[in-house]
C-alpha cells in the first residue's frame, strides 16, 4: 500500500494589517489586553474583492510549483473552509479554474479542524490507490463573518491561506491521523443566520445575526482538554509518543490555548510552532500556514516527525501525525 506524502507545503496571505492599535479605535480594547489575553498583536484582511478561492487559488499555486506537479497531474483538489465565497458553487470549484487545474474538487467543512480533516480524506484516497497527488489547501476569509462591533471576537480572526500536494510514495508520510467530533457543542461557536435553519431576513441581518458568535471560555476549556489527548491517540497509532515530535504544529486560535497544550503534551516551547503574533486565528488556514513559515525558515528536515492538531466549531478536533520527506 503506497503511503501518503507531503511534497510541498506553500501560504498566501494579504497585504493589509489590522493591528491592535486599529482595533483599539474600533471596539473597547487595548493592545495590553488584546496581547496578553491572545499572543496576537495584528491579522492580515483580504483586500476588498478578494474571496476564499482568490486567496486559496495563490497559495495552491505556489505548492503546485514547489511540488514541481503540472495541473493535469492533480487528481482531486479538496479546500477546507468556513468562508466560502458563496453557498455555491463551492469554492474548490473556483479556486480548481483559477488554478487550471481539471480534477474533481469539493469543499470540506471542520471549522478550523478543516485542514486535518482534509488531510485525513487526502491519506485515504491516495492509500487506497483511487488518486496519487492530492492538494488540499486550507482557506479562510473570516473578516467576512466577523462583527468588528464584538471586542470579544473580533480580536482574535484573520485571512489567509496555505496549501500543501500530497503524492503516493513509497517512503512513510501521513502516518496516522485521529479526529473527532462532538456536535452537542455546536452552540458555543456558530453563525445564526444565513443557512437553512435561519435564512437571511432584514430582522436578522440587523440584529448582527449572520456574523460569527462565539463563548470563548467555552472553546478555550474544550481545547486545552480535547487536543492534547487526541494527538496521543493519534502518535499511539503510529506507535510514536510525545519524545519523537520534532515540531508540534497547533491551530493558532491564542497563544494560551497553544501553550497549555504543549505544557500538557510535555513538548517543550522550542519544538511548538507559533505563528499567532502576527496572523491572529485564520481558521482552517492556520496549521498549513505555520508549517510553511517553519519550512521556509529552514527549519524542516527529512525524517522530521510532525504533529498537525487542530479544533473548532462543531465541535470538531484532530491530530495528524507526518513524516517530513522533503529534503530541501
Ligand atoms: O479557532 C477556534 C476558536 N476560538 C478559540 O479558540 C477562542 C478560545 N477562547 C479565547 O481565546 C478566549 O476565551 C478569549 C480571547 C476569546 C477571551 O479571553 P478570556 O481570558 O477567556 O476572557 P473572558 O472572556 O473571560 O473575559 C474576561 C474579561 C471580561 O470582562 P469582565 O466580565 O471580567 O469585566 C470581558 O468582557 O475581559 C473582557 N474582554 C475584553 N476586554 C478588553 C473580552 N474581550 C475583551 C477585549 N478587550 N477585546
Amino acid at each position: 500500500m503506497p503511503s501518503a506524502a507531503l511534497i510541498s507545503v506553500a501560504s498566501w496571505l494579504p497585504e493589509a494589517r489590522l493591528t491592535n492599535a486599529d482595533l483599539e479605535q474600533l471596539v473597547d480594547t487595548s493592545d495590553e489586553w488584546i496581547r496578553s489575553r491572545t499572543g496576537i498583536a495584528e491579522r492580515r484582511i483580504a483586500a476588498p474583492g478578494d474571496a476564499t478561492s482568490d486567496l486559496a487559488a495563490r497559495a495552491g499555486a505556489i505548492a503546485l510549483d514547489r511540488a514541481g506537479v503540472q495541473p493535469a497531474d492533480v487528481d482531486l483538489l479538496i479546500v477546507a473552509t468556513s468562508t466560502p465565497d458563496m453557498v455555491f458553487p463551492s469554492t474548490a470549484c473556483l479556486a480548481q479554474a483559477k488554478m487550471g487545474l481539471t480534477c474533481p474538487a469539493y469543499d470540506l467543512n471542520a471549522a478550523c479542524t478543516g485542514f486535518i480533516y482534509a488531510i485525513e480524506m487526502a491519506t485515504a484516497m491516495i492509500e487506497s490507490g483511487r488518486a496519487r497527488t492530492i492538494m488540499v489547501i486550507g482557506a479562510d476569509v473570516l473578516s467576512s463573518i466577523v462583527d468588528y462591533t464584538d471586542r470579544s471576537t473580533c480580536i482574535l480572526f484573520g485571512d489567509g491561506a496555505g496549501a500543501v500536494v500530497l503524492q503516493a510514495s513509497e517512503e512513510p508520510g501521513v502516518l496516522s491521523v485521529h479526529l473527532g467530533a462532538d456536535g452537542t457543542g455546536a452552540d458555543l461557536l456558530y453563525v445564526p443566520a444565513g443557512g437553512s435553519a435561519a435564512p437571511v431576513t432584514p430582522e436578522n441581518l440587523a440584529a448582527g445575526d449572520t456574523y460569527l458568535k462565539m463563548n470563548g471560555n467555552e472553546v478555550f476549556k474544550f481545547a486545552v482538554r480535547a487536543i492534547p489527548g487526541v494527538t496521543k491517540q493519534a502518535l499511539a497509532d503510529s506507535g510514536l509518543t510525545t519524545d519523537d515530535v520534532d515540531w508540534l504544529v497547533p491551530h493558532q486560535a491564542n497563544q494560551r490555548i497553544t501553550d497549555t497544550v504543549a505544557q500538557r503534551l510535555g513538548i517543550a516551547h522550542e519544538r511548538v510552532v507559533c505563528r499567532i503574533e502576527d496572523i491572529g486565528n485564520t481558521s482552517a488556514a492556520s496549521i498549513p500556514i505555520a508549517l510553511d513559515s517553519l519550512y521556509r525558515d529552514g527549519r524542516l528536515r527529512a525524517g522530521n516527525i510532525l504533529a498537525l492538531v487542530g479544533f473548532g466549531a462543531g465541535l470538531t478536533y484532530g491530530a495528524a501525525i507526518v513524516r517530513w520527506t522533503r529534503e530541501d
